[in-house]
């Protein structure tokens, strides 16, 4: 559906994205994890015709944007809620979403079926007629997201949907954004929150510094580039950490020699694999 073929973007002197390739499969969430920084925005807006490749191709639908974007049919079927909030803050919630949705040629009874199931969908029929302005950071996270599938598209992009808000709010967006999945809507996901991308995504492209470092499952990437977990293990007032890839049959050697008291064993996660991959952690 959605296709990068050896894509690079430079702003000046500066490859934002550097030869990135990847193709969605059907039906996947994919996620795009690297630090700020890394190029998972230029790339998401490649992917939606905002900005254009210096070198390789975009397709969607097995169609590129040469032309003006806001042509493209297919178009529709792209919904993308953008990392920095594009809202109309002088109105409400309910006339954002009418006036995205008659943007996607929505009207009449379809539109207002649509606002009211989006607005339902973000948690915010209560306050559907109160201007934007006057919402919290989370409140407009969510209708941001809820602006994306406004006209029920079949792609959804999120740039970063969980970015500037407490801690509460992130959940609530996080569980609409497993609803989507949930509904069977194909995803592309940007964050630089290892667990976010762990939890949701089929497969996760690692991004750093607009090239892509590797490209698998999360399970696939963790077996590939995890490395041994930590076993910390406390035999009387002794602590003492293992690197292993085995932590029973380690504990079972230990027991030999001493009691253990307490143990904790971390797995690799994807936090591991960048550090393994680029020598820096994720989060700088
Ligand atoms: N319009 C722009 N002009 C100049 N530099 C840009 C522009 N957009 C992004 N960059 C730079 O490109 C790099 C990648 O940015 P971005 O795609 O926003 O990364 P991410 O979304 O992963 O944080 C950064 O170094 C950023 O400063
Ligand atoms: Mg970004």
């Amino acid at each position: 559906m959605l296709l990068f073929d050896h894509v690079s973007k430079s702003f000046g002197d500066l490859r934002a994205v550097d030869d990135l390739s990847f193709e969605l499969e059907a039906g996947e969430v994919f996620g795009l994890l690297g630090p700020n920084g890394a190029g998972k925005t230029t790339a998401i807006n490649m992917a939606v015709g905002l900005l254009e490749p210096d070198e390789g191709v975009v397709r969607f639908a097995g169609e590129t944007f040469d032309r003006d974007p806001r042509e493209a049919e297919n178009r529709q079927a792209l919904g993308l809620a953008p990392q920095s909030i594009a809202l109309y803050e002088e109105i409400s919630s309910a006339d954002n979403l009418r006036f995205f949705g008659r943007l996607h040629g929505l009207k009449g009874p379809d539109l207002e079926e649509r606002v009211s199931a989006c607005l339902d969908f973000a948690d915010l029929t209560d306050v559907r007629k109160k201007s934007v302005s006057k919402y919290s950071g989370g409140m407009k996270r969510r209708l941001n997201l809820a602006v994306a599938i406004v006209h029920d598209p079949d792609l959804v992009l999120l740039d970063e949907p969980t970015v500037g808000v407490d801690p509460q709010s992130r959940n609530a967006i996080f569980d609409r954004v497993e609803q989507l999945r949930d509904d069977g809507k194909q995803i592309v996901y940007t964050t630089h929150y290892m667990e976010e991308a762990q939890r949701l995504c089929d497969r996760v492209a690692i991004m750093d510094r607009g090239r892509l470092m590797a490209l698998d499952t999360v399970r696939a990437l963790i077996e590939a580039h995890g490395g041994p977990g930590k076993l910390a293990v406390q035999t009387g007032d002794k602590e003492s950490i293992h690197d292993t890839t085995d932590p029973l049959g380690t504990l079972a050697q230990l027991q030999e020699r001493e009691t253990v008291e307490h143990f904790q064993y971390r797995p690799p996660d994807l936090e591991t694999v960048f550090l393994n991959l680029t020598g820096r952690a994720l989060r700088d």
